[in-house]
């Protein structure tokens, strides 16, 4: 993981990254270099010459003449104020290029703390390798940035070693996010996630965090029959896990503070189970437990910068296989809570372990809102794409101040309906519900179902990111391939909103 500091300026690093935009109407190259001077005559005629164009994702390293290599990242069009998001994705891209470098200093347009902080995030998150387990090929990996400094003259004074210090902890947790994610279910079970996050939690040094868990015997005889229905096909026993996260009450100024409730998908594998999902493609399914990672690292990282909110945190933890004791269409299963569901289609899994850890989640009456993270639909992927999710709500002001705080995270989430309509199709003639229904609109039956788990008065979110938890294609901006961590970012910006 790389240190990341703010610093007023002095640069000593041998690499120097400044951004590169161009005036669309002149056509002209626009080198912004943020607090740190650089020879804009020289560069620009050097950059002319090799035909940068100043878009985003393009990256030229050039030779300097103060520092070793100066390093020009896309910034678009040019404008007076670059979007955080712009300032973000820029340095991802730099930092993704500068593998096999030790340290590098950034030096961007910083118009306010949210700038200054985007940069540090952006290179941060983009500093980001997964090489764990390469054999023979390990020593042949160039190593990422370890040493990131962001140049701020403005903001250093005022509060740089805080933007420092929560850049730092949105990096470390969405890198435990996306290692999860990307480590292979040969080595990713309920059991190991369980000691994965319990190392982590210890790690951490965070206070006021604790953690119980479920085994396989607890969960059948408490009545965790989603759990226990998805997990049993596996010789990898089922989990749940419970994170719980409450402030040093001693030094809070408020009274009263609010207790929200997470809740995320952990199928350590989804095989679709007897409804067997085509070969193609299904490597993929390692990533059915971002849901689950995302929560469980985003406790941490509220519990890090000690906000003052209480966080409960369920992870219902499965693997979905095939075998002769796997969970049948058409068998009926009570769900923690007394419902029943007739199981038709054993590979729409994820909504029968949420409905169990909702249900769970909600024996506590102090919760003022619920939020759940899932990995939960291919309709989610065809509807939005790979970097768009999806966020259903009973809801809608905890929505809007959702949406809010994702878009200043640069997490992409759109709002999507639970048209009422579509509820009836979750029927069936033998139990209370179906676990499919109608195949149009699938994801909203999905959160359809989800909801029928969820108290019509408590405010709760839905949120659906099958397609953006794990990127299949090329890297982009801050985003590797593999696992990107997606809504940790947002579920922090959301506690820390509630805290407020
Ligand atoms: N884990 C999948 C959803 C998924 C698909 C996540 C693609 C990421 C990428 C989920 O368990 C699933 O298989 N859902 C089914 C539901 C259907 C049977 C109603 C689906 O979407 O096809
Ligand atoms: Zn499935
Ligand atoms: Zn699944």
């Amino acid at each position: 993981m790389p240190k990341i500091r703010i610093s007023e300026g002095n640069v000593k690093d041998d690499i120097l990254v400044v951004g590169l935009s161009r005036k669309s109407a002149k056509d002209s190259l626009v080198i912004e270099s943020g607090d740190v001077a650089v020879d804009v005559k020289k560069f620009q005629r050097i950059l002319e010459d090799l035909g940068a164009t100043g878009k985003t994702e393009e990256v030229i390293k050039i030779p300097g003449s103060t520092s070793g290599l100066v390093v020009f990242t896309g910034l678009g069009e040019f404008g007076n104020q670059y979007t955080n998001e712009v300032l973000r994705r820029a340095a991802g891209s730099a930092a993704r290029e500068l593998v096999g470098h030790t340290a590098a200093t950034f030096s961007l347009p910083n118009a306010d703390e949210s700038a200054v902080h985007a940069i540090a995030e952006g290179a941060g998150l983009g500093a980001y390798t997964f090489d764990e387990f390469r054999g023979n090929t390990k020593s042949e990996r160039k190593a990422p940035l370890k040493n990131i400094t962001v140049i701020s003259k403005k903001y250093t004074k005022s509060g740089g070693a805080l933007i420092a210090q929560r850049a730092q902890i949105i990096v470390d947790y969405t890198y435990l996010v996306r290692d999860l994610i990307n480590t292979p279910p040969s080595h990713l079970t309920p059991v190991t996630i369980v000691n994965a996050i319990q190392n982590a939690v210890k790690k951490s040094g965070a206070t006021g965090i604790r953690i119980s868990v479920l085994n396989e015997g607890q969960l059948k005889s408490k009545g965790f029959g989603g759990i226990t229905a998805v997990g049993q096909g596996s010789k990898n026993p089922p989990r749940l896990l419970n994170i719980t996260y409450s402030p040093d009450k001693s030094k809070l100024k408020k009274s009263s503070i609010k207790t929200y409730a997470f809740v995320g998908k952990g199928i350590t594998f989804d095989t679709g189970g007897l409804a067997l999902k085509p070969a193609l493609g299904m490597e993929a399914m390692k990533s059915d437990m971002s849901g689950a990672a995302a929560v469980c690292a985003a406790t941490i990282a509220i519990a890090l910068l000690k906000l003052p909110i209480e966080i409960n945190t369920y992870a219902p933890l499965a693997e979905n296989m095939v075998s002769e004791n796997a969970t049948r269409p058409s068998d009926i299963i009570t769900m923690y809570g007394g419902k029943t569901v007739e199981v038709l289609n054993p590979d729409a899994e994820g909504r029968l372990v949420l409905g169990d850890a909702l249900v769970k989640a909600q024996e506590n009456k102090k919760l003022d809102a619920i939020i759940d993270v899932a990995t939960l639909t291919g309709a989610q992927v065809v509807a939005l794409g790979t970097r768009t999710s999806a966020v259903m709500t009973n809801n809608e002001v905890l929505r809007n101040s959702f949406l809010k705080v994702a878009e200043a995270s640069g997490e992409a989430f759109w709002p999507m309906p639970l048209p009422v309509e579509l509820r009836a199709s979750l029927d069936s003639p033998v139990a209370d519900l179906a676990n499919i229904g109608e195949r149009m609109g699938g994801m909203l039956v999905a959160g359809l179902f989800l909801k029928e788990f969820v108290a019509d008065d408590l405010p709760w979110l839905h949120l659906d990111i099958a397609g953006p938890a794990f990127n299949e294609s090329k890297p982009h901006g801050y985003t590797p391939v593999g696992g990107t961590g997606i809504s940790l970012r947002s579920l922090v910006g959301l506690a820390e909103s509630a805290a407020q």
